[in-house]
């Protein structure tokens, strides 16, 4: 079972991930994490805070001449923004100061019910866990699973679809194939495959960013090359569909995720909705098109995974919101941390993260093996199975 539990605050000295149950052999490549972890910080209407940091991975366990050896892994992130926070997250009992509390919660961030949950009065314990610093970690995860998944000639790409209501045009993206449009938004500082948009994002951002205001929006991830019955229709949790919508919504801010077409599926006849099943001697059973996004019954059909993802704004205004002070109950605005304007883009290089994580643990669950050749041989012997039915 590939398991993985992550530690760290936002502005402490560092991210950890502790991953279990990867088999011996999957190639881990600091470097290839590296990438990952950039492609993160980037996009228009980050905070200054991504200009502190850069983002490097140490691997410091279960990782030998550049493979794992099928013990734990530990990954770590150090934050460069730890040494203007000493003082501020300090484990000693001395070093508590008086009044440096964040007591006025921001409406949409996770400070007032974690305060009520654990009894904080200063936010600052709960904020800097909830923090979407803790998706720096996940992403380093997520691209050894990717790693892990190309063994498989399996891969994880996103796109952004909109952001702050501009939409890239529907016809733009049934136009080109996914793989394209993801390689165009690569380019992108909005993770757009629409470079004729980027002109009125840009405006549109620099708008919100003067009126001390925030975005969210929408992207898609799409896993190509997973073979038909990976998840299983057999129990609740045993669903493809419902673990990777579990996935995406537990990334910070995701509000909403599709599979598919997803919402638009409930607007159309049943006629138009579903793919029609052809068969042909060389690809066996296929669909001419992929209103499911790859998943029926909970199980893969061997079609592309198509997920979507909605990313409310961030909640951190420098305009603030009303709120209400822990300590004196008194109406206060709330209060403000170096934030982000729109954090779309890099939302999107999580979603794929998490997509490759969960990916990662359902082919584990089908083809098991401790050693990567043996789970290669399952599941050479399972896509001949499936080739000759
Ligand atoms: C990549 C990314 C960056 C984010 N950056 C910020 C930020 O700078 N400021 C902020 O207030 N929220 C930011 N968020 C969103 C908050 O972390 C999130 O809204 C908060 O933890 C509350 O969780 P919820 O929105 O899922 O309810 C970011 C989210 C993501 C995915």
């Amino acid at each position: 079972m590939l398991t993985y539990l992550t530690a760290g605050e936002s502005h402490g000295p560092q991210l950890t991930a502790i991953i279990s149950g990867l088999p011996a052999g999957v190639p881990v490549a600091a470097a290839e994490i590296n990438r990952e972890l950039a492609r993160r910080q980037q996009g228009y209407g980050r905070g200054q805070r991504m200009q502190i940091e850069t983002d490097q991975v140490e691997l410091l366990a279960g990782v030998r001449f550049g493979e794992t050896t099928g013990n734990p892994l530990t990954l770590v992130i150090r934050n460069r923004d730890w040494e203007n926070w000493r003082q501020q997250l300090s484990t000693a009992a001395a070093d508590r100061e008086a009044g440096r509390e964040v007591t006025r919660p921001r409406p949409g961030h996770a400070d007032l019910p974690g305060c009520l949950k654990f009894n904080h009065r200063d936010a600052r314990n709960i904020l800097e866990r909830a923090s979407a610093r803790e998706t720096a970690i996940r992403v380093a995860t997520g691209a050894i699973c990717k790693a892990f998944l190309a063994q498989f000639e399996i891969e994880v790409f996103s796109y952004v679809t909109a952001i702050g209501g501009l939409e890239v045009a529907t016809a733009t993206l049934a136009a080109v194939d996914d793989r394209e449009l993801a390689r165009t938004a690569e380019k992108s500082p909005f993770r757009v495959p629409d470079p004729g948009l980027e002109e009125e994002l840009r405006r549109l951002v620099d708008q919100r960013q003067t009126a001390g205001d925030t975005l969210g929006g929408t992207f898609r991830v799409v896993a190509r090359g997973l073979p038909p019955g990976i998840g299983s229709h057999i129990q609740a949790d045993t669903r493809l569909d419902g673990r990777l919508a579990a996935a995406l919504m537990s990334i910070q801010a995701i509000k909403g995720v599709e599979i598919g077409l997803g919402f638009r599926l409930a607007a159309l006849p049943g006629s138009q909705a579903h793919d029609e099943i052809f068969y042909d001697r060389q690809r066996g059973f296929y669909h001419r098109t992929n209103r499911a996004g790859g998943l029926e019954g909970g199980i893969s059909n061997g079609e592309d995974i198509v997920v979507g993802a909605a990313m409310k704004p961030i909640p951190t205004l420098y305009q603030p919101l009303r709120s209400v002070d822990l300590h004196s109950k008194e109406p206060f605005q709330a209060s403000v941390e170096r934030s982000d304007i729109c954090a779309v883009p890099a939302a999107a290089v999580v979603g794929e993260a998490a997509v490759a994580i969960e990916l990662s643990r359902a082919l584990l669950e089908k083809f098991a093996g401790d050693h990567l050749e043996e789970t290669k041989r399952n599941f050479a012997a399972y896509c001949r199975q499936v080739r000759s039915y």
